[in-house]
């Protein structure tokens, strides 16, 4: 039995490649949680920007754009309870999403005020209503703001950082497109619209010289501190 207030969330914030998504996805597996990951579904906006020749550095055209799209956000039973978003339609793999264009624009993207709000209240509604009503009892859910702006008052709150040359290995390590992350990250740290930031109350795990299981062992020994009954 999990003791914790409704809706469970437990947050995972960090930089690129903190290793943030393996850790989230693990916890929420050994958990029986579902598992959302927030970066997707902003790389999903920017994915449908493109597509429709739209610059994402253009952000009353970005607004625009978005602010007329057809969403469908859900949890994917199949999987694990992983988060899906399609836009318009739009449902890129997750090779597309990892594309250099969309790596180059998303921080564009995610930092137009309109762009969060669509994008939180979804968030929002799928650890809110979709989880529970799919039988989960709780929603890991990793990204930028999670901790600071998209659950500000879940007392689960975990940041994981990692040195910037570990961070650069990691991603390279994972192929995929051109990913300039410290540009990312610069903007995601310095943009109005509820930047990347250490939410005061977030536990920090430095991430650098452990393995994913060494952070998810980490996390649920903070989280039985708080009063989570979690078999071992
Ligand atoms: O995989 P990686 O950590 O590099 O990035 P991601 O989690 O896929 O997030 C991609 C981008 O989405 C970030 O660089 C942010 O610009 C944006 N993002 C955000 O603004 N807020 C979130 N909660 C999650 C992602």
């Amino acid at each position: 039995m999990i003791t914790s207030p409704a809706p469970c969330v437990i947050a995972i914030d960090g930089p690129a490649a903190s290793g943030k998504s393996s850790v989230a996805r693990a916890l929420a597996r050994r958990l029986g949680f579902a598992y959302v990951n927030s970066g997707a579904f902003y790389r999903v906006a920017t994915a449908c920007v493109l597509a429709r020749g739209i610059d994402p550095t253009d952000a009353d055209a970005v607004a625009a754009a978005l602010g007329g799209a057809e969403v469908i956000a859900g949890l994917r039973a199949e999987n694990g309870g992983e988060s899906f978003l399609q836009l318009d339609g739009h449902a890129p793999t997750e090779e597309a999403l990892r594309a250099a264009a969309v790596n180059a624009g998303v921080s564009a993207v995610a930092s137009v005020p309109a762009v969060r709000a669509l994008l939180t209240a979804r968030l929002r509604a799928l650890a809110e209503e979709t989880a529970p009503a799919s039988g989960f009892p709780g929603t890991v859910m990793e990204g930028r703001d999670i901790g600071s702006a998209v659950f500000p008052h879940t007392p689960f709150k975990f940041y994981i950082d990692a040195s910037a040359e570990v961070r650069a290995q990691r991603r390279a390590a994972q192929g995929g497109g051109q990913d300039e992350i410290a540009a990312r990250d610069r903007t995601d740290s310095t943009r109005r619209a509820s930047p990347l930031l250490i939410a005061e109350d977030a536990h920090v795990i430095d991430s650098s010289r452990l393995t994913i299981d060494g952070v998810v062992g980490e996390i649920i020994g903070r989280l039985k501190l708080k009063g989570f009954a979690i078999a071992s």
